[in-house]
């Protein structure tokens, strides 16, 4: 399912962003193609070199290349993208996304991205459950994000409740299972029932559960 794909992580800086490592290996090993983008701050947690080796591409974190005025084209790189996923994703960067903002790269190809956006949050639970936060994960929501949850468990500060970022493991199951549900038409098998040689075509979806009529077809 993920074969192929071009899969967009961006980085921020939480204290979880060492499971990006493990999240770049399994799309990586899913046979998907992975690009990474971090923030500034996620440097500080995980080093680009760990995430370039794993992904096989350079990371990419500035605008601007270097020196010589070559810049890092974040419209390219959303458009390259078939899904984006932002994991781990601060408070703070989520709160950038549900308002435009648009100070750094990753922020750049977020609003580039003409492709499906993922966010799994990750913070201690007061965050996670602070009014403000709250307002930005449904202001996402309403733009056509998908959030991956966080989990209920032990926090870096030591307390427990919700805001630990979801697995690696789970979070490739959760952008299979999307990859899955929004299959082309073309990509499923179908069985064709002619009841009427003219009129009535009736056209079932083997693959998934659901049949489908598509009258248009005639
Ligand atoms: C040790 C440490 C751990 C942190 N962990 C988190 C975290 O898990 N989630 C979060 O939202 N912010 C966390 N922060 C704060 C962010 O790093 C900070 O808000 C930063 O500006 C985020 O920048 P970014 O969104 O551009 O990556 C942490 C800070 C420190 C010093």
């Amino acid at each position: 399912m993920l074969k192929g794909k071009n899969i967009l992580i961006g980085v921020t800086g939480s204290i979880a962003a060492y499971k990006a490592a493990h999240l770049v290996r399994l799309f990586i090993k899913k046979g998907a193609n992975v690009k990474v983008v971090m923030t500034k701050a996620a440097t500080e947690f995980i080093t680009p070199l760990t995430l370039s080796t794993l992904s096989k591409n350079p990371v990419l974190i500035d605008f601007k290349k270097n020196e010589t005025g070559e810049w890092n084209n974040h419209v390219e790189l959303g458009l390259w993208a078939d899904c984006m996923l932002i994991t781990p994703a601060s408070a703070n960067t989520i709160a950038k996304m549900a308002n435009g903002i648009c100070d750094n790269l990753l922020l750049a190809t977020y609003l580039s991205a003409r492709c499906k956006v993922y966010f799994a949050p990750a913070m201690d639970l007061d965050m996670y459950k602070h009014a403000t936060t709250l307002k930005n994960l449904k202001q996402l929501a309403s733009f056509g994000n998908t959030i991956i949850h966080p989990e209920h468990g032990e926090l870096a500060s030591g307390l427990v409740g919700e805001g630990r970022m979801a697995e690696p493991e789970a979070i490739v199951k959760f952008i299979e299972q999307a990859f899955s549900a929004n299959l082309p038409a073309t990509n499923k098998r179908y069985l064709l029932l002619l009841v009427q040689p003219t009129k009535l075509l009736i056209l079932f979806v083997l693959s998934g559960i659901t049949p489908v009529g598509k009258w248009d077809l005639l």
